[in-house]
C-alpha cells in the first residue's frame, strides 16, 4: 500500500486550481441511466470513486468514452445487466446512487447492500422506504437489495424523509423524473451537489422545481434526452487547501471554485484569524503568518458547516491558539483521526459525539493510519504542521477523492512524497 512521507515545517504559498466535485460528478454519471442517449460530462475529477463509477457502469454493459479534456460520454442504451455487484460496492458506497434511476428506466435493479464503514452504521433504509412509496417491490436476500417494479412505472409519492440524506434525496430526485404523476420530497437535502444533480436532469427534459430548499417536487416526464453538462467545483476540497494553508499560517489562492457555496467554512476560517478574499471563482486566504485560534464548530447538513470537512477543521484546532470542541452531528463514529492526531501530541478528548481539545504549538512526527477519506486529508494537514517527519500509511482512501494531491501540494511549497508499496 502506498504511504506519504511529510516533512512538516513548510507554509503553504501559492495558487492551485480546484477540480470538479465528487459528490457532483457520482449521482450525475448514475443519471446517465435514465436515459438511453449520450450524456457528456465535463470537469470529471481525475479520482478512483470516479473509475469505481465508470467501471460499475462497464459491468453492466454500458459504454463510456473518456475524453482528454476530463470528459466522458456514457451511453446506456447497451446495458445488459441491471446489477450493481457486491465486489464494486463495497468499495464505493456511493454505487447506492444507480438504484434510482436503474429501477425508474427499466423497471429492475439490483444492487449490493452497502455496509458499515469506518464513520458510522450508514444504512439506506430511507432510499429504500421512498422507493417503496413510489410502487417498487424490494427484498433483501442474500446482502443484495432487489428491486423491481412489475413492468409499471413508479409512482410519484409524497415523500418525508426522516432524517437528511444526500444520496437519498439524490437517488429519489432521479427515480421521480420518470415516474408518472408528482413527487414532493420533504426534508430534502439542500447541498449544492443535490443542486448540480437537479440542473443537469432538467438539461436532460426533467421537470423539476424547489432543488436547494427542503422540498424539492418532481413531475415525472415520458422520458429523459441525453445533455452536455460541467461538473462544479468540489468545495470540500477547496476548503481542504484552504485550511491547510491556515494551518501552516501561508497564504494561498485557489481557483475555479465557487466561493457561494462555502459560507459557513470561510466564516469559521475568519474566526481562526484568517483573512478571506472572494471573487466569482477564486478565494485567496492569508494568515500574515500568525497561529491560528481556536474555533469550536458543530457539523450538520447544508448550509451548516459540513462533517466532510470536520476533521480537517479538527487537525487546524490542534494546532490553535485556545481551546474548544467540534461536535459532530451527521455520523456517529466520525473521529477515528482523533486518536491518531493524539499520536502526533495533540490533546483532543473524545466525550460521546464531541471532541474537547486544547491546542498545542506544534505537533510531532509519527507513523499514522488513515481510516477515511477526509480522515487521511486531515492528517496530512496534521504532517504539515508537524516538526518533524510523518508517514501517512493505507493513503488509497486519499485517491478515492483528492485529484494529485501531493502535486498540489508540493506546487504549494510543502515537503510531501509519495512511498510506493
Ligand atoms: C453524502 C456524501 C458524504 C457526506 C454525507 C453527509 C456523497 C457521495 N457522499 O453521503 O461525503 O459525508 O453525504 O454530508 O455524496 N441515513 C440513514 N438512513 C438512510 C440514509 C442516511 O439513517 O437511508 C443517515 C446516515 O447514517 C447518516 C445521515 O443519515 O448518519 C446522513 O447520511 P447521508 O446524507 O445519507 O450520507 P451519504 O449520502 O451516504
Amino acid at each position: 500500500m502506498d504511504k506519504l512521507v511529510i516533512q512538516g515545517g513548510a507554509q503553504l504559498n501559492g495558487e492551485i486550481r480546484i477540480a470538479g466535485a465528487k459528490n457532483s460528478a457520482l449521482p450525475i454519471m448514475a443519471a446517465a441511466l435514465l436515459t438511453r442517449d449520450v450524456v457528456t460530462i465535463g470537469n470529471l475529477p481525475h479520482l478512483f470513486d470516479i473509475t469505481t463509477m465508470l467501471e460499475l457502469l462497464g459491468c453492466m454493459g454500458i459504454e463510456s468514452v473518456v475524453g482528454e479534456k476530463l470528459n466522458v460520454e456514457i451511453n446506456s442504451s447497451t446495458i445488459k445487466r441491471f446489477n450493481a455487484p457486491y465486489d464494486l460496492v463495497k468499495t464505493m458506497r456511493a454505487s447506492i446512487l444507480v438504484l434510482g434511476p436503474m429501477l425508474s428506466h427499466y423497471g429492475e435493479a439490483e444492487v449490493a447492500l452497502p455496509g458499515g464503514c469506518a464513520i458510522g452504521s450508514r444504512p439506506v433504509n430511507l432510499h429504500l422506504a421512498a422507493l417503496k412509496k413510489m410502487g417498487a417491490k424490494i427484498i433483501v436476500e442474500n446482502g443484495y437489495i432487489k428491486a423491481n417494479t412489475n413492468g409499471q412505472r413508479l409512482k410519484g409519492a409524497h415523500i418525508f424523509m426522516d432524517i437528511v440524506t444526500v444520496t437519498g434525496t439524490e437517488n429519489i430526485m432521479m427515480a421521480a423524473t420518470l415516474a408518472t404523476g408528482q413527487t414532493i420530497i420533504e426534508n430534502a437535502a439542500r447541498e449544492p451537489e443535490v443542486v448540480d444533480l437537479a440542473l443537469c436532469l432538467r438539461a436532460m427534459g426533467a421537470d423539476i422545481s424547489g432543488e436547494g430548499s427542503a422540498t424539492i417536487t418532481i413531475n415525472g416526464v415520458e422520458r429523459l434526452h441525453g445533455c452536455q453538462y460541467q461538473v462544479m467545483p468540489d468545495r470540500i476540497e477547496t476548503g481542504t487547501y484552504l485550511i491547510a494553508a491556515a494551518a501552516t499560517r501561508g497564504r494561498i489562492k485557489v481557483k475555479d471554485t465557487r466561493p457561494s457555496i462555502l459560507e459557513s467554512v470561510l466564516s469559521k476560517l475568519e474566526e481562526a484569524g484568517a483573512q478571506i478574499d472572494i471573487g466569482e471563482n477564486w478565494i485567496s486566504l492569508d494568515m500574515h503568518g500568525q497561529r491560528p485560534r481556536a474555533v469550536s464548530l458543530t457539523t450538520a447538513p447544508y448550509p451548516a458547516f459540513p462533517t466532510d470537512m470536520q476533521a480537517q477543521f479538527t487537525a487546524l484546532n490542534a494546532i490553535a491558539d485556545g481551546s474548544g470542541s467540534i461536535t459532530e452531528t451527521v455520523f456517529e463514529n466520525r473521529f477515528m483521526h482523533i486518536h491518531e492526531m493524539n499520536r502526533m501530541g495533540a490533546d483532543l478528548k473524545v466525550e460521546g459525539n464531541t471532541v474537547i481539545f486544547r491546542g498545542v504549538p506544534f505537533l510531532k512526527g509519527a507513523p499514522v493510519m488513515a481510516t477515511d477519506l477526509r480522515a487521511s486529508a486531515s492528517l496530512i494537514i496534521a504532517g504539515l504542521v508537524c516538526e518533524s517527519e510523518t508517514v501517512v500509511d493505507r493513503i488509497y482512501h486519499i485517491d478515492r477523492g483528492y485529484e494529485c494531491i501531493e502535486e498540489k501540494l508540493q506546487s504549494l511549497g510543502a515537503k510531501i512524497r509519495r512511498l510506493p508499496s
